[in-house]
């Protein structure tokens, strides 16, 4: 399923899976996510004109903005990556500058093309690592009459081969066979083995390797070092992923990745920048941190309206890259935040508070519900798990109620509660409770468990 070819409709079915409610933050990333699609269609000048109409959402926490990101990146066939923003220091300032956030997105972004090159060329590639294999573990005879392995013998068949030579391609193709069918995974063979490199795309991304040139060193110092082979003993199981990196390796050729990356980021490229009320400065002018992290802000105003960045792959342009970012601002407004940032967000939803009945759905309904996850959880010690709709109803109250005594953490509430509930049950699966038992939740056993937390305020603020 293409996701660029989704519909808005089918986008926000697909979300809906996973996110309860917040229709508004959904209905607005999916018509973001097809006018990316729309725009490639779009032909002469007026293309180059379409901007994207960045988002942000606001809502407070635990209702669904990050979940709705990272749904999304699954959804979208277009390279995208979350960043946060309070993770950023000011350019000079020591820790990960802004424009590293476009160099992770082509990054991201390589890695989708690679793997897609990949794909492609599987077949040969499987195929040239079955022949390596082959010729470990049966080498192709030489002119001259050489015996064959002797463990070979049980695998040809009735007739009497002629020479050895027809011998041994018997005994080759009988391997073959019993190589595709992963019948000798196990067995060890002796390989060839570079050691790493090729590409060195695996480095980006690793911690403080922040600015180009340092990358670039990096890449230097890995290219001066000897690639020479090792041989190594390896199963085939694990000879064949060594080796299919290789063999896919030589049939790709990376400049064509990197140029198609490149311009993927530039056209289709998400950037989700989480926690952007972080980076508001909640007092004017309070000096001290607030000035870092105007800084910031200053710093992300030219990659948000379009510049370009070095990156190892390639100059990238950000004149399209489509930015959504979300914060909770407790603290702080989106009116906090500089001006001109405020202007190049112009999409602005709002993300709703949970209610009860939210927190029943959110229990339930979504693929990877809470309660899906426990039951999962319990089935693997062969317990069964049930929770009736009266429990589920307990659960969301108190859930709900702790989160407007104590504090709102939206649907994380859940979260502390469920582990609550079920704690004991955890630890007393396999030893007390058996296999093959049920367990039912129903609201008496939720009251039990849960009401002396909820009834003493101090002891909520703590455990629930
Ligand atoms: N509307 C929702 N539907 C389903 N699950 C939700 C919803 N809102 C929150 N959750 C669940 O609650 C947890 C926290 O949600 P999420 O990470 O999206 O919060 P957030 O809005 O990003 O909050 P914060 O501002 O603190 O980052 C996740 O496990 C998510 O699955
Ligand atoms: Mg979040």
């Amino acid at each position: 399923m293409e996701a660029s070819y989704l519909t808005p409709k089918e986008i926000v079915e697909e979300l809906d899976k996973y996110v309860i409610g917040q229709f508004d933050a959904k209905r607005n990333v999916a018509i973001a996510l097809r006018n990316r699609w729309r725009r490639m269609s779009v032909k002469g000048e007026i293309r180059s004109e379409i901007i994207p109409n960045n988002i942000l959402m606001i809502g407070a926490t635990g209702v669904g903005k990050t979940e709705i990101a990272r749904r999304l990146a699954k959804l979208a066939d277009a390279p995208i990556i979350k960043v946060e923003a309070s993770k950023f220091t000011e350019v000079g300032y020591v820790g990960r500058d802004v424009e590293s956030m476009v160099r992770d997105l082509v990054a991201q972004s390589v890695n989708m093309v690679k793997s897609r090159k990949e794909e492609e060329v599987k077949e040969r590639a499987t195929q040239a690592v079955e022949e390596i294999i082959l010729d470990a573990l049966i080498p192709p005879i030489r002119n001259n009459g050489m015996n064959p392995p002797a463990h070979s013998t049980e695998a040809v068949s009735t007739t009497v081969p002629n020479t050895d030579y027809e011998l041994n391609e018997r005994t080759r193709n009988a391997f073959r066979e019993k190589i595709r069918k992963g019948e000798l995974e196990d067995r060890k063979i002796e390989i060839n083995v570079k050691p790493h490199g090729g590409g060195n795309i695996g480095m980006v991304g690793a911690g403080m390797m922040d600015e180009v040139s340092m990358m670039n060193l990096q890449d230097m110092i890995s290219n001066m070092m000897p690639k020479k082979a090792k041989r190594r003993k390896v199963s085939i199981g694990e000879a064949r992923k060594i080796l299919f990196e290789e063999e896919a390796a030589k049939l790709i050729d990376m400049d064509d990745v990197k140029d198609e990356a490149v311009r993927k980021a530039e056209e289709a490229g998400i950037i989700f920048i989480d926690e952007i009320d972080k980076i508001a400065s909640g007092e004017k002018k309070g000096g001290g941190p607030d000035v870092s992290r105007e800084g910031v802000q200053r710093d992300l105003l030219p990659i948000v309206e379009g510049t370009t960045v070095n990156t190892k792959f390639g100059v990238v342009k950000t004149d399209h890259v489509l930015f959504i970012a979300a914060g909770a601002f407790h603290i702080s407004k989106p009116s906090d935040l500089i001006p001109e940032l405020q202007g190049r967000f112009p999409i602005r939803v709002e993300l709703s508070k949970l209610s009860k009945s939210d927190f029943v759905r959110i229990l339930t309904e979504p693929k990877n519900a809470l309660t899906k996850q426990y039951q999962a959880l319990f089935e693997a010690e062969g317990v069964e798990v049930t929770f009736d709709d009266d429990a589920i109803d307990e659960i969301a109250s108190m859930a709900f109620e702790v989160n407007s005594e104590v504090e709102n953490i939206g649907a994380r509430r859940l979260h502390t509660v469920m582990s609550k509930l079920l704690n004991e049950f955890l630890f007393d699966v396999p030893d007390k409770i058996k296999a093959n038992s049920k367990i039912a939740i129903d609201r008496a056993m939720v009251k039990e468990k849960l009401t002396g937390l909820l009834k003493n305020k101090d002891l909520s603020e703590y455990i629930l």
